[in-house]
Formats: structure tokens, sequence, C-alpha cells
């Protein structure tokens, strides 16, 4: 396994809308594994393929291992078939945009079905983290980043910062 260079914003790549993972090969195993291990290393909980510079529809997470209890999940072609009518806020981090919290609201539960490392199709209602985990890491298969969904506050507070990243 090896540790991938994440891609920062505001590289374009970030913006690009990814392709569904064609067949699970060897070199998608490795890739998975590499993401893991990448964002274990950051330390994150959550990474997708555009993060590592990779247009394709997967990410990985594990929202419980810094409480040291991992819970790794892969999620090839991930898709919200349901969601809660009542919203959160959360304050959601992004490794492709360090140092930038950011305040979004979103469903507070969601059913996500998406394929695992062996080709089996899973369907599971997430909550809590797992659930603005998910959010997160879906909306960058579609070029969505959580800066995008800061409400006005935040992103007043956080346009000096965004523009030393070297946003317009
Ligand atoms: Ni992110």
């Amino acid at each position: 396994m090896s540790i991938l260079p994440i891609v920062l914003f505001p590289d374009p790549m970030l913006r690009r809308p990814c392709t569904p993972v064609p067949v699970i090969d060897e070199s998608i195993r490795r890739l998975a594994a590499d993401m893991l291990e990448t964002m274990y290393a950051a330390p994150g909980r959550g990474l997708a393929g555009p993060q590592v510079a990779v247009p394709l529809r997967l990410f990985v997470m594990d929202t419980t291992w810094k409480e040291g209890t991992p819970s790794p999940r892969v999620c090839l072609n991930p898709a919200i078939l349901d969601v809660s009518d009542a919203w959160a806020e959360n304050t959601e981090g992004c490794l492709s945009i360090p140092g930038i919290p950011a305040q979004v609201s979103r469903p507070d539960w969601i059913v996500l079905r998406w394929t695992d490392l062996d080709g089996a199709e899973r369907t599971e209602r997430l909550t809590g983290f797992d659930c603005v985990a998910a959010q997160h890491e879906l909306d960058h298969l579609n070029g969505r980043l959580c800066i995008d969904l800061m409400d006005e506050a935040s992103r007043t507070a956080a346009s000096p910062a965004l523009a030393a990243l070297g946003a317009a």
C-alpha cells in the first residue's frame, strides 16, 4: 500500500463529475487500500476518488477509528435512495480544504446503496456522523464541496482563508 498525494482546493480536479467504477479488479482493490491508508495518515475520516486524482465514483470512510474502533467502508458507485425531512447542522472538514471548517446543513439520515469491494450490493440507513460523512464524500463525486453549502456567516468568515488557498 502507499500514501497518495491529496488534491487540494482550488484544483479543478475537485470540480469534475466522476464516472462509475466499471469493474472491481486488482487496480480498484489497490486504489481502495491506498485511499484508506492515505485517509488514516492525513488524518481524516473520509476520502473520495477525485481527492486522489481518480475521477471514479468511489469513496472510503471510517468515522470511528479516531475513537479507537476502526470501521472502514469502501463505497463503490454509491447512491442515496432516501433522505429524512429533518435536517441537522454540523461542522465539516475536508482534507482537500485544510484548515477551513464549514457549517453545513444536511438531511439527518439517509439510505445509502453502494457496491462493496466483493461486488456485493449493500443498503444501509446512516445516521449521525456516518450520515454526514457519506453525504460529504458523495458530493465530491459530483464535483460539489462542503464550502459550496456553507451558510452566509461562515462563508464570509472563511473567505480570506479560501482566498489564501488560491480561490478566485
Ligand atoms: Ni472532503
